[in-house]
């Protein structure tokens, strides 16, 4: 594999290169070649249709997810609450994991905004929701005690447990399980195209049983900001209408949707540099003394360790002593673990640059 090496003489690039930043790959700066396809797109009012760049962008995240249609929105979080939207009503349930991305991270906006009452199971050590307990989540549509379930949401990669992937065949039983039920299936594909990459298959085949799925271009892929919702001809249409309510038409979006463009076209090729480059990360981690990891876990760009009890500093310290010593970002842990992610913008050189200082940081500090 030639990895890619981001262009570091560019002014564009090079605050980006100052530190070393692996909180997320949300922190990906777009790249020179997205900057200069924004500068000279061609633009319109997308609210009446009439952006080319925006239209362009659609027709090819329709294309490339084997779907009828696709919309251009704001941000990953739009996009879920869009789809969750146009699939229920006020009143609905719809099933999801505890640790949905959709249910923890996104302010509570189907319930605030849509009236629509999440029912949450467990995520299983592997990513995926246990089909017996969507099944068992399904409210009986005859007890006026309950609300209608309607739609399931599955999350592929699964973000929290560590960006695994979900492979077709567990996607598809999901779908046999919706069918038998009569329920609508969203995935949450933020980055789906990673759990294509780690999987070898075409993401179509992760999206082809789902009604509806949204991936994000400003991730791994780079873009500055938005997602893509895409579905049938009709959900779409009926998704626009939703996106309109939620504020999010938007004009001369082309100026956005030229860098989305970059992304689906050149940077979803290269995505398996970044699970290279998690690998290389954790198997250097793995070497530290006090740093516990799995792994098996380590599956796309993700990485999470623990601390071993007994250390006398604590995560927090350790992102704090990282950033100020070393220029190298990381969050503090969440529920124990701290999280790490490699993107674009991380070189193999630099994920050597952060072992090393995190090795330093840890025998500085214990
Ligand atoms: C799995 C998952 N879904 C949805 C989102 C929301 O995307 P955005 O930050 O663009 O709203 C994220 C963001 O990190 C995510 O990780």
């Amino acid at each position: 594999m030639t990895t890619h090496i981001p262009n570091i003489d560019n002014k564009q690039a090079g605050n980006q290169m100052d530190s070393i930043d692996l909180r997320s790959d949300t922190v990906t700066w777009p790249t020179p070649a997205m900057r200069e396809a924004m500068a000279n797109a061609e633009v319109g009012d997308d609210v009446y249709g009439d952006d080319p760049t925006v239209n362009r962008l659609e027709a090819l995240a329709a294309e490339r997810m084997g779907k009828e249609a696709a919309l251009f929105v704001a941000s990953g979080t739009m996009g879920n609450l869009t789809a969750v939207l146009t699939h229920c009503t006020s009143g609905d349930a719809m099933i999801a994991g505890r640790v949905a991305h959709a249910f923890v991270n996104e302010v509570g906006g189907a319930a605030a905004l849509g009236g629509v009452h999440m029912q949450t199971v467990p995520v299983q050590p592997d990513g995926t929701l246990a089909l017996d307990d969507i099944r068992a989540s399904v409210n009986d549509p005859a007890n006026v005690h309950y609300p209608l379930t309607r739609l399931v949401e599955i999350e592929n990669t699964q973000g929290a447990l560590g960006g695994l992937p979900l492979p077709p065949e567990y996607v598809r039983s999901v779908r046999a399980v919706c069918d038998d039920y009569g329920l609508k299936l969203h995935v949450d594909g933020a980055r789906i195209w990673n759990a294509a990459a780690a999987l070898g298959c075409d993401v179509k085949e992760l999206a082809d049983p789902a009604d509806s799925v949204m991936f994000c271009l400003s991730k791994g892929l780079c873009a500055p900001v938005g997602s893509m919702l895409c579905g049938s001809a009709d959900f779409i249409g009926r998704a626009r209408r939703i996106r309109k309510r939620l504020g999010g038409g938007m004009r001369q979006a082309g100026v956005l949707a030229a860098a989305g463009i970059i992304a689906v076209e050149q940077m979803t090729g290269r995505l398996a540099e970044d699970h290279a480059n998690a690998c290389r990360l954790a198997e250097g981690l793995a070497g530290i003394d006090g740093i516990e990891l799995n792994m098996d876990q380590v599956r796309t760009n993700m990485v999470f360790f623990r601390l071993a009890d007994g250390l006398p500093f604590d995560g927090a310290a350790l992102a704090g002593a990282l950033r100020e010593n070393h220029n190298v970002k990381i969050n503090p842990p969440r529920g124990g673990k701290i999280r790490l992610v490699t993107h674009y913008w991380i070189t193999p050189e630099r994920v050597d640059t952060a072992v090393g200082a995190i090795r330093d940081e840890m025998t500085r500090l214990a």
